[in-house]
């Protein structure tokens, strides 16, 4: 059975190295991996409030991250441990997660996510609206996705990020 816990602070080692494990040959190919900076950034921006620790059968297999903005979401992280993957973990996590976004009236959710995967959920480039991010990403990895009709049409301009993200680059 799956379950989400909120983390505490002695879950950021567990954190840091599920990154590691998931992220780091996509970071690598975009800004490059170097692990002394990796643990700075990971350090400075750490907070355990802000993350979920997935949980099969009282074992720690992934995290989830959101950020609630006004009327939008930000799924900033949903990392699974690679023996977990392609079980239909993330998919049952992601569905679930725009229900309940639907449900308590959020119009936008955006993410920065795989090309090839998020699509599959309704998400497409935020580019096709005309939204920016802040940072240096490719176009195709910066996607978003209308919960109800139109609520892009009238958006332009980049996505605000907390400021602590903007503080650590
Ligand atoms: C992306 C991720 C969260 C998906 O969770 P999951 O539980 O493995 O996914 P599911 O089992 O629900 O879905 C599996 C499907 O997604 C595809 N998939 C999994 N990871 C993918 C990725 N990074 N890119 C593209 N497709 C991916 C699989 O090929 C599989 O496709 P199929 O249904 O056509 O066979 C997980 O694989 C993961 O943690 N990956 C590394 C971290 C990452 O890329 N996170 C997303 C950005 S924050």
């Amino acid at each position: 059975m799956i379950h989400l816990r909120l983390a505490t602070p002695d879950d950021s080692e567990f954190l840091y190295n599920l990154k590691k494990q998931t992220l780091k040959e996509y970071i690598t190919q975009i800004w490059g991996w170097n692990e002394k900076d990796q643990r700075d950034y990971y350090k400075k921006i750490f907070e355990p409030d802000k993350y979920h620790i997935i949980q099969q059968n009282g074992e720690d297999i992934g995290c989830l991250s959101i950020e609630e903005q006004h009327n939008k979401i930000m799924l900033n992280i949903i990392e699974i441990t690679p023996e977990y993957q392609n079980k239909g973990i993330g998919s049952k996590l992601v569905k679930t997660g725009l229900q309940i976004a639907k449900e308590n009236n959020f119009d936008i959710v955006i993410v920065v996510g795989h090309p090839k995967y998020y699509p599959r959920f309704g998400f497409k480039p935020a580019g096709n609206w005309g939204i920016k991010h802040p940072f240096d990403v490719p176009n195709d990895v910066f996607l978003a996705l209308e919960l109800k009709d139109n609520a892009l049409k009238n958006c332009r301009g980049k996505v605000e990020y907390p400021k602590e993200y903007y503080e650590a680059m």
